[in-house]
């Protein structure tokens, strides 16, 4: 396969802000040849040949896990898995621990708690490249996969509007920045508490282009009229399993279903990252309608993990 591989200037990929514009941009065009390509059955870029790609998750993962092993593999190289114990579990120092992965591979997939955990991480090692597999604060990797599904459906994001329903959690944060850097506008509804963080709010509204909107508001109804895709993802994430019961309740009138659909213009697209808790918030006929596209978002976890890690090879 013969194609110009863009390079990632960035050492890391911590934040969808990591990127930058053109960054991003280059990246779903890339995942998106990889994506035909691959359906083509024609053979991948082997940027990765007889190199090998950590992955070190602190947390449970299907779509990310499989999707950065088949992309590895899929561009030449192979994958190994320290165990979560050894990597985080204090037998040694995370510094300690990147100091002896840099000798060995060059870009580290880390899924772990908080995002200022995975920056010393990433500080630890000058020239080992890190991605950002879902902190509790961001989920970039998720975003890319995101606005390629909405890029098919539509040939571009600017102009439109999406609506974020639920917990300003990970996947809000890296949504709301991703759709801003080209060009839609984010509207977030949460219940009031679980609003974005004011340092990624004031992020959002940083790096919007094209004059694209980012605002925040407690009401979903208000928030998904007459958008052209509404987003949701569960109320209670990885680490907070023991709020899960309270905050149920709290966050029943945020739940997307056919009545809140309704409001959004004709047509509007339903999209989660997975896995998702049926019934809370999202009912069946919501996910399983003809305008949920949430298996295309988690297919195409694997084209633009593909895509960044092939950009981060070719530095
Ligand atoms: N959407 C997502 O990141 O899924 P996993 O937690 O299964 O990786
Ligand atoms: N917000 C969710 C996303 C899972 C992919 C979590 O952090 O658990």
């Amino acid at each position: 396969m013969i194609v110009e591989l863009p390079a990632l200037e960035s050492k890391d990929f911590l934040s969808i802000l990591d990127l930058g514009s053109e960054a991003l941009e280059q990246a779903l065009a890339l995942a998106a040849v990889f994506k035909t390509e691959r359906l083509k059955g024609r053979p991948h870029a082997h940027v990765l040949e007889g190199q090998h790609v950590a992955l070190l998750f602190e947390k449970p993962s299907l779509r990310t896990h499989a999707a950065f092993t088949m992309a590895v593999r899929e561009l030449g190289g192979d994958v190994i898995e320290p165990s979560s114990d050894v990597a985080f579990g204090g037998r040694e120092s995370a510094s300690d621990v990147a100091r002896n992965l840099e000798r060995w591979v060059p870009i580290v997939v880390v899924r772990t708690f908080a995002q200022a955990r995975l920056e010393r991480f990433a500080a630890a090692s000058a020239r080992m490249r890190i991605i950002n597999a879902l902190t509790d604060e961001e989920h970039p990797c998720q975003a890319l996969a995101d606005m390629l599904a909405l890029i098919e459906r539509w040939g571009s994001v600017k102009g439109r509007t999406i609506a974020f329903v639920g917990d300003g959690n990970n996947v809000a944060a890296s949504l709301a920045q991703a759709s801003v850097m080209l060009g839609m506008h984010v509207r977030l509804a949460t219940p009031e508490g679980f609003e974005l963080n004011a340092g990624l709010a004031a992020s959002v509204r940083d790096v919007a282009r094209f004059g694209a909107t980012f605002t925040e508001g407690h009401d979903p109804v208000a928030a998904v009229q007459d958008v052209n895709a509404v987003y949701t993802d569960a109320w209670a994430s990885m680490g907070q399993e023991d709020d899960a019961e309270r905050r149920a309740g709290i966050f029943q009138p945020f739940q997307v279903n056919a009545a809140l659909m309704a409001r959004a213009a004709p047509e509007a697209l339903f999209l989660h990252c997975l896995p998702a808790h049926r019934g809370h918030e999202v009912t069946d006929e919501v996910i399983d309608s003809p305008t949920s596209i949430v298996f295309d978002q988690s297919e195409n976890r694997l084209h633009t993990q593909k895509a960044l890690l092939a950009m981060m090879s070719s530095r």
